[in-house]
C-alpha cells in the first residue's frame, strides 16, 4: 500500500462552505477508492495524507494537484506501509468553537497510529500554526 504525504497552499481565502465542498468529494470519491488519510487545513495551507492502493492514490493525487483551489504542492513523503496508519478518511481543522489545545489533541488523536514521522509532521504542523497565530 502507497502512503503520500504532501504539503500545499490555498489559492485564495478558504471558507467553510469551500472546506465542506472538498471534504464531500474527498469523502465519497475515497470511500469509493479505497483510500484512507486525513486532511489538514490551518487556515493557509494544506497538509494531507493519502494511502490505500497505490494506481488508486495516484489516481487521486493527480486529480488534487490539478485542483486550481491551492498551487505550491510538495511531496513530503511517499513510502509503502504494510497497514493503513488512518483508518478512516477525514479532515480537520481548527475550528471556531475549539480551542486550541483542543484542537492539537484531536490531531494528536488522529495520527495516533501513524508512523512517527508523519506523526511529527502533523502535529508539529497544527503547533506551529498555533504558535504563530
Ligand atoms: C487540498 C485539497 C485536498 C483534496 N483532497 C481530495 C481527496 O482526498 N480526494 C478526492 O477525491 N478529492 C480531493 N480533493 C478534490 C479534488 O481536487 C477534486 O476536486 C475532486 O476529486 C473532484 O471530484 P468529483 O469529480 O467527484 O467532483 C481535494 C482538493 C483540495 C484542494
Amino acid at each position: 500500500m502507497l502512503q503520500l504525504v504532501y504539503i500545499s497552499t490555498a489559492r485564495g481565502p478558504v471558507t467553510a462552505s469551500d472546506l465542506q465542498r472538498i471534504l464531500g468529494a474527498s469523502r465519497r470519491n475515497n470511500g469509493r477508492d479505497g483510500i484512507s488519510g486525513l486532511l489538514f487545513f490551518d487556515g493557509v495551507r494544506f497538509l494531507q495524507a493519502l494511502e490505500g492502493e497505490e494506481a488508486a492514490v495516484t489516481t487521486a493525487f493527480e486529480r488534487i494537484h490539478a485542483d486550481p483551489r491551492h498551487s505550491g504542492i510538495v511531496v513530503l513523503s511517499r513510502r509503502e506501509v504494510a497497514t493503513r496508519e488512518f483508518g478512516r478518511w477525514a479532515m480537520a481543522s481548527r475550528t471556531a468553537l475549539e480551542g486550541e489545545s483542543a484542537m492539537l489533541e484531536r490531531v494528536a488523536a488522529l495520527v495516533a497510529d501513524a508512523s512517527p514521522m508523519v506523526q511529527a509532521t502533523f502535529t508539529s504542523f497544527a503547533e506551529v500554526r498555533r504558535k504563530a497565530a
